[in-house]
């Protein structure tokens, strides 16, 4: 199954209120989202059967939707049940959503009033790939040369599928080197997030992550912070010079695909995965787990 395409796979896809065969959930090559990147959508993971921070992954598909200029032409909460219903359907009880909205091709333009909204949920099985171990080692990453953009220049707080332009550019830019991923600055130069991820460093026990505001204030990234709250870390939230990475001791990516997942080098700057990334590890896997299941 991992190498089959994306469209290739079985299973079925819930598609502006009804299911379809996985491989019949298509578009029309003149759709406004295809052409001008008025679609938005959501990474989700469900664990033991229980999807993690539903409702926030919801309500945030709702407002990149109103970032965008448009209303989903659902509610919060028959979305959350299609999401359920979702993995129900396709057999899932661990895995990943993608739910998706985007401006249809009812019209052909840039001006999109008389565009439908369309909006599909598709799941799939992703697990974590990587042993403790194995993750322990960490990632090694480059420094992009794209920047996030000035958030006067773009809705920075909407998931919207045109600002991954610059993440794909970035991403493989860094493949290319041989690196797994690039860390990107923000538009004065400070560190920003990686291209699907946001990023934290430890010192001396304290826990430095950039402030959100010229990218996505990440929901993992906000469990995290309240998990290392919890145990009584100190969390900075700040601005961070690229240059200050050299004194950084652990670094880590958050992001519900990337979940916790340590950092051993960014360009020249290296750091060693230890006690406080595997802390937080174990602290949002218990997180994740439903009480239920971890009773068992
Ligand atoms: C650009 C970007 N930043 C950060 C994140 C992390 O967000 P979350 O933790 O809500 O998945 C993601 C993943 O969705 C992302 O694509």
């Amino acid at each position: 199954m991992a190498d089959l395409a994306f469209d290739q796979r079985e299973g079925r896809i819930w598609y502006n209120g009804e299911y379809v065969d996985w491989k019949d959930a298509k578009v029309h090559v003149l759709t406004h989202g295809l052409h001008y990147g008025s679609t938005v959508f959501e990474g989700v993971r469900a664990y033991g059967g229980e999807i993690f921070k539903l409702k926030e992954h919801t309500e945030r598909l709702i407002a990149s939707a109103k970032a965008l200029g448009f209303d989903l032409p659902y509610s919060c909460e028959e979305l959350m049940e299609v999401q359920k219903d979702v993995l129900i359907q396709n057999n899932l009880t661990d895995g990943y959503l993608r739910p998706v909205a985007w401006r249809g091709a009812e019209s052909m333009g840039i001006g999109a009033h008389d565009c439908k909204i369309h909006v599909a949920v598709a799941a799939w099985d992703w697990p974590s790939y990587f042993s403790l171990e194995e993750r322990m080692k960490g990632l090694h990453l480059m420094i992009a040369d794209w920047r996030r953009p000035d958030p006067r220049t773009i809705p920075c707080k909407a998931k919207a599928a045109g600002l991954y332009m610059i993440c794909t550019l970035s991403k493989h830019a860094a493949n290319d080197k041989g690196f797994t991923d690039a860390i990107m600055l923000d538009h004065e130069g400070y560190v920003a997030e990686a291209t699907g991820a946001n990023v934290f460093f430890i010192k001396d026990g304290v826990i430095h992550t950039p402030r959100p505001d010229s990218f996505l204030d990440g929901i993992t990234r906000q469990t995290v912070i309240d998990l290392a709250k919890r145990r009584g870390i100190e969390v900075q939230e700040r601005k961070i010079l690229p240059e200050e990475m050299a004194d950084m001791e652990e670094c880590f990516l958050t992001g519900t695909a990337a979940e916790i997942t340590p950092v051993a080098s960014i360009s020249q700057y290296t750091f060693t995965p230890g006690a406080v990334t595997e802390r937080l590890i174990h602290d949002y896997n218990d997180e994740v787990t439903p009480k239920a299941v971890a009773a068992e």
